[in-house]
């Protein structure tokens, strides 16, 4: 007893009781705190990340170096495939999802292909194993990326002030400089667009939730998505270039008709 009494004044016991408290509330905090509501799908079972670490070695890492750490050519200065950390599943299935990736052949820009060689389980995979490296976007829900959620209207507004410098104003792409190009953007799913937006591929910039809020980005799959479905009225498109090439052609097949009458009505007159 007296020897309890004495150390209860020893000057580390309020230091001691004060942590044994605030280990005592973290622990009991720990036990029934409710786990973070993404917790299930981003805990990817360690099988995933196994498996997609081995595709990666197999399909990838002749480019992205074996840990996807980036790889020079043997020259030395040209870079074979950048480093993957931090890119997230979100750019792993973009990438693949689109079948950019594996590149087919060294070039200037890597084309969106038709022919998909992957899976969706083995490209969830070599997602699961990128993310486990550094954290980075991930792919979106299937409800984040529903057309019919969003507001076409808002998001055509959107699309004019963020993407049709690039792309058009109505989605038909553009050429950018030294030989890239904007693609077209007709028959992009809504969870392509989405994950372009937040990983930004190539000469693309990424807009993060800040710039392009989460609703934003569904406002504007909503506009592509009527873009997708509506047919052309008017017979030809002239390549949807907008009103300048439109005014070219009334300007010059529209008016050349006209003197073109101006110069027969004048030579029957004669
Ligand atoms: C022939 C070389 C080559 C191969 C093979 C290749 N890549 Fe790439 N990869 C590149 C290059 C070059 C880039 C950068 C330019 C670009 O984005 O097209 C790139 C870019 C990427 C990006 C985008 C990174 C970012 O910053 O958003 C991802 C993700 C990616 N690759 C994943 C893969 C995966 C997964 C595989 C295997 C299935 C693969 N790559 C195979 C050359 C390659
Ligand atoms: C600075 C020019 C630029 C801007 C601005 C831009 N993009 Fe892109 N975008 C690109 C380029 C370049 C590519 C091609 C990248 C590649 O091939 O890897 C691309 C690719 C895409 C793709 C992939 C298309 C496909 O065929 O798979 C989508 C979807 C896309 N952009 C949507 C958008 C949206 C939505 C916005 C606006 C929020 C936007 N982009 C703004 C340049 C741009």
């Amino acid at each position: 007893m007296n020897a309890l009494a004495a150390r209860r004044r020893h000057p580390a016991a309020i230091a001691i009781l004060l942590m044994l408290g605030l280990f005592l509330t973290g622990a009991a905090y720990a036990a029934v705190a409710p786990k973070p509501a993404d917790a299930t799908t981003q805990a990817l079972p360690a099988q995933s990340v196994e498996e997609g670490k081995a595709l990666f070695r197999a399909n990838c890492a002749s480019c992205h170096g074996l840990n996807a750490e980036g790889r020079a050519t043997g020259n030395g200065d040209k870079i074979a495939g950048p480093s993957l950390a931090g890119v997230g599943a979100a750019a792993v299935d973009f990438q693949m999802g689109t079948g950019r990736m594996p590149m087919a052949a060294p070039g200037v820009q890597a084309p969106r292909q038709d022919e998909i060689k992957y899976t969706d389980e083995e490209i969830a995979s070599i997602g699961a194993y990128i993310a486990s490296l550094a954290p980075g976007p991930e792919v979106p829900s299937e409800e984040a990326v529903d057309p019919t959620k969003g507001d076409p209207a808002r998001g055509g507004e959107l699309f004019r002030v963020n993407c049709a410098m690039c792309h058009n104003f109505a989605g038909a792409g553009g050429a950018l400089t030294r030989g890239k190009y904007a693609p077209a953007l007709n028959d992009v799913t809504g969870k392509h667009v989405y994950e372009a937006m937040v990983t930004g591929p190539q000469n693309m910039p990424v807009f993060n939730d800040a710039n392009v809020k989460p609703e934003d980005k569904q406002d504007i799959i909503a506009f592509l998505h009527t873009l997708d479905e509506q047919e052309n009225p008017g017979g030809l498109t002239l390549g949807s270039l907008g009103p300048v090439s439109e005014g070219l052609f009334a300007w010059v097949f529209g008016l050349g008709l006209l003197i073109a009458c101006a110069v027969w009505l004048g030579s029957k007159s004669a």
